[in-house]
């Protein structure tokens, strides 16, 4: 698989989160990730699905909404609406039925993602694999960018992706987000991850492009 970039917002300026999509499309962005934070399931709160669509609209590429968020069936139809090309959902949330609502992003247009906590086991997507298009392999707490990544959910990503291979599903992507920068990414792409979702290396740069550009050029 092509490794893609995708870089996190989290870290630029919220006054102005249309236009730096925009301009990391431009430096050569293939994704963009957005931190969708409620303030319950994790302490930050960032922005809703009003924020979502103006970003979707200033940019031609895939947007992945990343629902680090209490409640998400509540949240989903909104994200979809807003033109996310992904909807990616956490099973430590409330929701109950990942299953359920795995089909429910479907059902909206949009492909679904399950995004896995540091502590959370990969073993539960064996059973819903036909309806994930994205595992989210989290390699920080969710909360806060810059954050020190954690080394050692290598692992995981390959566990994640054996078991999508084993469903069939070798077109979903594994995705790799917290603390992704050119020292891990080759290691991280071994693994078996083809999305690397990248804040504060990018964002903190002088030179975005450059930075995108090591990511891929590590790997
Ligand atoms: C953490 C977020 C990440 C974060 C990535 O809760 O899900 O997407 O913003 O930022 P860095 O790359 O700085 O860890
Ligand atoms: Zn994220």
């Amino acid at each position: 698989m092509v490794v893609k970039v995708a870089p996190s917002l989290l870290g630029c300026d919220h006054g102005n989160l249309a236009g730096a999509a925009s301009v990391l499309q431009g430096q050569g962005a293939d994704w963009i990730h957005l931190d969708v934070m409620d303030g319950v399931f994790v302490p930050v709160l960032t922005f809703g699905a009003g924020v979502a669509r103006s970003i979707c609209d200033s940019v031609s590429i895939p947007v992945d909404a990343h629902l680090m968020v209490q409640r998400p069936a509540d949240l989903i139809d909104a994200f979809a609406g807003a033109g996310c090309r992904y909807i990616t959902v956490h099973p430590e949330s409330s929701e109950k039925h990942l299953h359920r609502l795995l089909g429910s992003i479907a059902s909206l247009g949009c492909r679904a993602g399950v995004a896995l906590n540091p502590a959370t086991s990969p073993e539960s997507l064996k059973w819903c694999a036909d309806l994930i298009d994205l595992v989210l392999i989290m390699t920080v707490n969710p909360g806060y960018g810059g954050q020190k990544h954690i080394a050692s959910m290598g692992e995981k990503i390959t566990v994640a992706r054996q078991i999508l291979n084993d469903a069939g599903r070798t077109d979903a992507h594994v995705s790799v987000d917290g603390g992704v920068n050119s020292s891990n990414a080759a290691r991280l792409v071994l693994a078996g991850a083809d999305v690397l979702v990248s804040g504060s290396f990018i964002t903190s740069s002088s030179d975005p492009r450059a930075s995108m550009d090591s990511l891929r050029s590590s790997t």
